[in-house]
């Protein structure tokens, strides 16, 4: 897929903005602080209908202004219809979503057009973070790849909560004890088959990852990243050994669960654990081994979109370019050209630039404006 053309209005430090994007490679360099994140963002947003770094969507208009309008055409590699996406904001809290000028009421219409790949240095939590980071991590990828699965974890996510507040009520009113089998009944289903899904999509994640890594690392490296399943080894399982696993557990634990008044198995509570050379990479990496890994895990999981979906995501870099070194940089843009993925790099040095780009592939962010020579 190919994001043709932007136009931001009162988007962050943006005021009035209009950009042409090449399909192959686009570097924006600038000094601290002059509009470079803004910009990726206002693309990922036309992708997943939110925000990366976390702000509240009021946050994201210009300061002096009421509202904000973000605009972007783009095609798809199996067709040359052109679509345009519309997302509107104002400080009263409206949203309006528009494609090809229908109107949507959830921004999670946007996830069937423009999909996108964002490493940016703020990934590093991904390796160090806490295991929500590892799971958030792993949700936010599976979802842009499948539909079912974002809804299976926003419906488990509910129904941890309803059940988490019976166990608390059960620490005192024990006649409502019947309700909790219901509760379980929908834990285990939902639990089950977000766990498998996880497994499946693993299994191809990870040996593309491993690959990457091996031709990033000159063979150096060896990456794995095994699933860590609280209710114990589940191995190659099916959803309904799962299911069986579960079942046991709930009953067995009924009491403990009871007593802490939450959910102490599913996959809520499930990790992964990232290895370099068999070691665990959190606790022995480099932090540029660690920002390797997580680099091999984005272009694995762009690699993981094209065989299900047929066509490339965009690459967004920010800022991590100039943490690696000249043979893993250059083997990065070798694999952006060789499988024509639109890719937008961002970076405050001209040490980025290098001989084999051309001129429209730069551009120069100054001051919430974009030039090109
Ligand atoms: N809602 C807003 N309205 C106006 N300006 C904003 C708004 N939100 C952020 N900014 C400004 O946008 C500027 C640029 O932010 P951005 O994160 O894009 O910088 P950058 O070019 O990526 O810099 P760096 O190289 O430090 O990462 C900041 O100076 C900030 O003050
Ligand atoms: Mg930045």
């Amino acid at each position: 897929m190919y994001l043709q053309h932007i136009h931001l209005i009162n988007y962050r430090n943006y005021e009035n903005q209009q950009l042409n994007l090449n399909r192959g490679i686009n570097v924006l360099i600038g000094s601290n602080g002059q509009g470079k994140t803004n910009l990726l963002e206002s693309i990922y947003y036309l992708a997943a209908g939110n925000n990366f770094r976390g702000n509240k969507d009021i946050e994201l208009i210009k300061w002096d202004q009421p509202y904000l309008r973000l605009i972007g055409q783009m095609k798809k590699d199996d067709s040359e219809r052109c679509y345009e996406m519309e997302v509107y904001i104002d400080k009263e809290k409206n949203k309006q979503l528009k494609i090809n000028g229908v109107k949507y009421k959830s921004m999670s219409e946007l996830h069937n057009y423009l999909r996108v790949v964002l490493f940016s240095p703020d990934d590093l939590k991904i390796v160090k973070g806490s295991p929500a980071e590892r799971r958030r991590y792993l949700d936010v990828c599976m979802s842009q790849q499948d539909k079912f699965y974002y809804r299976l974890i926003r419906d488990y996510d509910r129904i941890v909560q309803q059940r988490n507040n019976l166990l608390k009520e059960l620490q005192y009113k024990k006649e409502n004890k019947a309700q909790l089998e219901v509760w379980n009944q929908y834990l285990i289903e939902y639990g089950s088959q977000i766990i498998y899904k996880r497994l499946q999509y693993l299994k191809m994640l990870v040996p593309m990852a491993r690959k990457v890594q091996q031709a990033l690392t000159c063979e150096t490296e060896r990456f794995s990243v095994t699933y860590h399943c609280s209710m114990g080894a589940i191995g190659d399982f099916s959803v309904e050994q799962i299911k069986n696993v579960f079942q046991t557990i709930l009953a067995q634990k009924q009491g403990e669960e009871i007593a802490r008044g939450t959910t102490l198995w599913g996959p809520h509570r499930d990790d992964l654990i990232f290895y370099l050379n068999g070691m665990d990479l959190k606790k022995y990496g480099s932090q540029g081994q660690q920002r390797t890994g997580i680099l091999s895990l984005k272009m694995a999981e762009l690699q993981t979109f094209y065989k299900l979906h047929g066509e490339y995501p965009l690459l967004l870099l920010d800022d991590v370019m100039s943490e690696l070194d000249d043979a893993r940089r250059q083997f990065l843009m070798k694999m952006v050209k060789k499988y024509q993925i639109q890719t937008i790099i961002t970076g405050a040095n001209i040490e980025l630039l290098t001989d084999e780009m051309a001129e429209n592939e730069i551009f120069w962010v100054q001051e919430g404006k974009i030039i090109t020579k």
